[in-house]
């Protein structure tokens, strides 16, 4: 097999669609290398759609998207973290602190749960999609808001680099066993 044949290979099996959620959940992975192919604004409703369809505690919905589109806004998201990847799109994921369930017996609000799972929705929207993503959590949080002028209830939780993925031979699935987190009382 010469190169070429390699990277074809490599390529086609990047491109082929995973069909239900096992195979989606071993096929998705972090990617950290994407190609300068824009993610458009369709692309970006059709998986944003998909996103809007998960559940949230009481069906509050607290969670908000923003798309990093703009220069200014691209600056101000580079300055607020290292995990640079130059993908062609950011986007940067808050709930609102005025729209999140409270638990009654503990006063804990539901707004980094809620967000987590609007993420892990996003995650495998991509994925569905063809595009590929790297949930950075470690940025400044404050800053972030600061800088592109959230309103005090929106909170910050995430941000993700999302684009097409540079075709790559799949990475290991490192995990543990399932019975290692898993205990019957
Ligand atoms: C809450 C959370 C925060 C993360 N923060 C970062 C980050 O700041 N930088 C980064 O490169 N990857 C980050 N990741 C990606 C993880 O390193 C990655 O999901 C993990 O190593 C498992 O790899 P996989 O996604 O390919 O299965 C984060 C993932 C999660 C779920």
């Amino acid at each position: 097999m010469t190169d070429n044949d390699k990277n074809t290979a490599i390529a086609d099996s990047v491109t082929e669609r995973p069909t239900g959620f096992s195979e989606l959940a071993r096929r998705r992975h972090t990617v950290r290398k994407f190609t300068a192919e824009p993610v458009t604004d369709e692309q970006l409703a059709a998986v944003l759609e998909t996103t809007s369809l998960a559940m949230t505690a009481a069906n509050r919905q607290p969670q908000r998207w923003f798309a990093i589109r703009s220069d200014a806004a691209r600056t101000a998201v580079e300055q607020c973290t290292t995990s640079l990847f130059n993908p062609p799109l950011y986007l940067l994921l808050a709930y609102d602190a005025n729209q999140v369930w409270r638990n009654r017996y503990d006063g804990h609000d539901s707004g980094e749960v809620d967000s987590a799972i609007a993420g892990t929705f996003l995650s495998f929207a991509l994925e569905e999609q063809g595009l590929a993503s790297c949930w950075i959590g470690s940025f400044d949080r404050a800053k972030a808001s600061r800088l592109l002028g959230l309103p005090d209830n929106l909170r910050p939780v995430a941000l993700f680099a999302v684009g097409h993925p540079v075709p790559a031979p799949e990475p290991p699935k490192i995990r543990n066993p399932w019975m290692a987190s898993f205990a019957t009382l």
